[in-house]
């Protein structure tokens, strides 16, 4: 598997591809699977359309990996909130109780994800075997922010305050994620995840004073974990938008292989960061939204910048829905001709 071989350090050349929300609705065949389900969840949780949108953009665009189709809201689901996905709104998660805590600890998680590990054993099954099949969890700020928030924010007040005033508390919600969201990803890699990618889509929102606290801490349980485990399996973090901290966020973490958001300095990366760290990214989404001739460009300034890492390419953030799904052949083309 050409992806396994850049996680394993090697220096690939044209790099491996795939995309963050390669599948969904920028794809017809994706929004065709969507109808005939009310919720989301019930697309995550019923394997056999999890598996057929999971295959849609393999089939259509020959992505050298998978991802599991599933949800990284799946975790909160699993600990007995709430979480509905509502079109045009997003997803609203009830309302989030700290007394609920212990009985959190004690809950299965498994019992609400058993048909998300059956759909990586029929992922994996079904895919070519050259082709890696990623699994994906969210890192426990993330997964913190929807329950604290009761969905997505532009401003984190209820998060932000919450974890200043009951400091406490919050670590203890954030430990308890990870260690939930550790056994969720290694059940992955037990039903046939061949690497993990761990998505922190908020971690640079955090203050520096509790970024340690709040970011490093909780990710690092998360990759120790794994580590420990399955010394074998790949884990690609995406702290999104953290910018200078990225240095210190290898270091204290211990990754391995790092996704780059599309605001990241390309010049700030290759005077900074070790050329034995895996790198994966970081193509604006909007400029595959625009397609052309800039986004052409964009692609060689990238594979050009880091052709001394070990490279997968992929997007900075998920595939706008908006996409035209000619503009991935395009990119696919130019990677690879
Ligand atoms: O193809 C893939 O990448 C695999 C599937 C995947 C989804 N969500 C499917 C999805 C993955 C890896 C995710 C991760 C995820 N989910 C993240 C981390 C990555 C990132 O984007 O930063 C986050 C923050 C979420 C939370 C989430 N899920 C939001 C905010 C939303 C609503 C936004 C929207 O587009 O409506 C979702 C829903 C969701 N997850 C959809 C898909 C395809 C759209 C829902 C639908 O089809 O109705």
């Amino acid at each position: 598997m050409k992806i396994i071989d850049v996680l394993n350090g090697n220096n690939v050349s044209p790099p491996p591809i795939w995309l963050m929300r390669q599948a969904g609705r920028y794809l017809k065949d994706y929004r065709e699977v969507r109808k005939q389900v009310s919720g989301f969840l019930d697309l995550c949780y019923t394997p056999q359309k999890a598996y057929d949108v999971t295959m849609q953009p393999i089939d259509l665009f020959g992505f050298d990996a998978a991802i599991l189709f599933s949800d990284i809201l799946v975790i909160p689901h699993a600990l007995g909130v709430d979480v509905d996905f509502i079109e045009g709104k997003g997803p609203i998660l009830s309302p989030f109780n700290a007394e609920n805590l212990p009985e959190m600890r004690d809950i299965d998680i498994h019992d609400r994800l058993n048909p998300v590990y059956h759909a990586v054993s029929m992922i994996r099954q079904g895919l070519d075997k050259n082709k890696a099949l990623f699994g994906f969890a969210g890192a426990p700020w993330t997964i913190a922010s929807y329950m604290i928030e009761g969905g997505g924010s532009k401003d984190y007040r209820k998060l932000h305050s919450y974890s200043r005033l009951k400091t406490r508390e919050f670590e203890q919600l954030l430990e308890l994620i990870a260690l939930k969201t550790a056994d969720y990803l290694m059940m992955q890699i037990e039903y046939g995840a061949d690497a993990l990618m761990l998505f922190d889509s908020w971690a640079g929102v955090i203050a520096d004073d509790v970024f340690d606290d709040f970011c490093i801490a909780p990710n690092k349980i998360i990759i120790d974990r794994i580590n420990e485990k399955y010394p074998h399996i790949p884990l690609i973090s995406f702290p999104k938008a953290i910018g200078a901290r990225l240095p210190k966020f290898i270091e204290k973490t211990g990754c391995k292989a790092i996704s780059l958001d599309h605001t990241q300095s390309l010049d700030f990366i290759t005077a900074n960061i070790s050329k034995d760290i895996v790198i994966q990214g970081n193509l604006d989404p909007f400029l595959l939204y625009a397609g052309g001739q800039n986004m052409r460009d964009q692609i060689d300034v990238i594979i050009n910048k880091l052709s001394d890492y070990p490279l997968i390419f992929n997007l900075g953030h998920g595939v706008d829905r908006a996409t035209n799904p000619q503009h991935v052949h395009d990119l696919i083309n130019h990677i690879r001709q």
